[in-house]
């Protein structure tokens, strides 16, 4: 007996250094010091010991079992060590390497265009507000002089939601919630989306407009000039001419058409300002009384006058692009060169 616990011990040990995985590790003590065990069916003939024998033999197989699991534990670590060194080793970080970078965004041509217009605006003292882009058919068109059945109608078909609701087709009816909301002087700016049902390679559905509207004593179409020139200097340079063209929009009186001369030829005529030396960039007037009155502002008293621009022509005109419908596509090889 004493031989084959010598025996069981030194088997144990050297299957035991040759040893490379944690599950052979379980297998062999299973084999060795599990309960159908080497070792344990040796424990089991003791009883077939003399009395003498027994605890030296006991003794033997103690120290035997001792000396295995220690074997055993002491693999294990160094198993856990090795494995842990190798993971370090195929997980370490090169910090020399130079970084990826992740795609950068940048704004689009609108927006820069937007921000830079409201600049110039918020340097003159105007507030800028904001509306909602589902207009009540009163803020829309009844209370900027355009009753139902009225022709200027035409021109503006849009989305309608409902018998009253309507996606509104232009910043104007913002001049109505300023005038409700303040009393004058009111000097605000209302940028946002507008909609009508229109569509080809100068009209979008969707498209931006900048309204301005100034209420106050003695206001007059001189200023209405001198912010505008002021404005357009500002967007195509210190020589830019401004001229007015009388025009009409139900709302104001006298109503006024706003050129700016072109900035491609200066105006001696070329394909961009289609040889008339001029650019239409916005309509504008002066807001009439009627409105004011509806406003519950007297128009004895106040005056005011308002300008509408739109966005996408004002950003085709500046950066010379032909089709409205690039604004909207998004394709990344024509938005990329915006990026400032
Ligand atoms: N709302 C007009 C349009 O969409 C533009 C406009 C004209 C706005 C004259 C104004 C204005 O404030 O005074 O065609």
């Amino acid at each position: 007996m004493r031989e084959q616990i010598e025996q069981i011990r030194k088997e144990a040990l050297e299957a035991l250094s040759k040893t490379n995985l944690q599950k052979d590790l379980e297998e062999l003590r299973v084999k060795y010091l599990g309960k159908k065990g080497a070792l344990t069916a040796i424990l089991k003939q003791m009883g077939s010991l003399s009395s003498e024998e027994r605890p030296v033999i006991g003794q033997l197989a103690n120290e035997a079992r001792q000396s295995i699991e220690k074997k055993i534990a002491q693999t294990a670590q160094e198993l856990k060590d090795r494995e842990l060194a190798l993971r370090l080793e195929k997980e370490k970080i090169d910090i020399t390497l130079p970084g990826k970078q992740p795609p950068k965004g940048s704004y689009h041509p609108l927006s820069l265009t937007l921000e830079a217009m409201l600049d110039i605006f918020r340097s003159m003292g105007f507030d800028i507000i904001d509306g909602p882009e589902v207009e009540t058919d009163y803020y829309n068109f009844e209370a900027l002089n355009v009753p139902k059945d009225h022709p200027a109608r035409d021109m503006q078909d849009t989305f309608y939601l409902g018998e009253n609701l309507v996606l509104r087709t232009q910043t104007s009816g913002m001049q109505i919630h300023a005038m409700e909301a303040r009393k004058p002087p009111i000097r605000v700016i209302a940028p946002g989306k507008t909609y009508r049902v229109d569509e080809d390679s100068t009209h979008s559905p969707m498209f931006h407009q900048i309204e301005g509207l100034v209420v106050d004593k003695g206001v007059d179409l001189c200023q209405l000039k001198g912010i505008l020139e002021q404005f357009a200097r500002e967007v195509y340079g210190p020589e830019t001419q401004v001229r007015f063209r009388p025009s009409f929009f139900p709302f104001t009186e006298p109503s006024v058409e706003v050129d700016v001369s072109c900035f491609s030829c200066g105006g001696k005529g070329c394909r961009t300002c289609k040889g008339t030396g001029w650019i239409e960039i916005l309509g504008a007037g002066m807001v009439h009384p009627h409105v004011l009155e509806q406003c519950g502002i007297d128009p004895n008293e106040y005056t005011g006058f308002a300008f509408g621009i739109g966005l996408e022509r004002l950003t085709m005109t500046r950066h010379k692009i032909t089709d409205i419908r690039l604004l909207f596509e998004n394709d990344v090889r024509f938005l990329e060169q915006f990026d400032k």
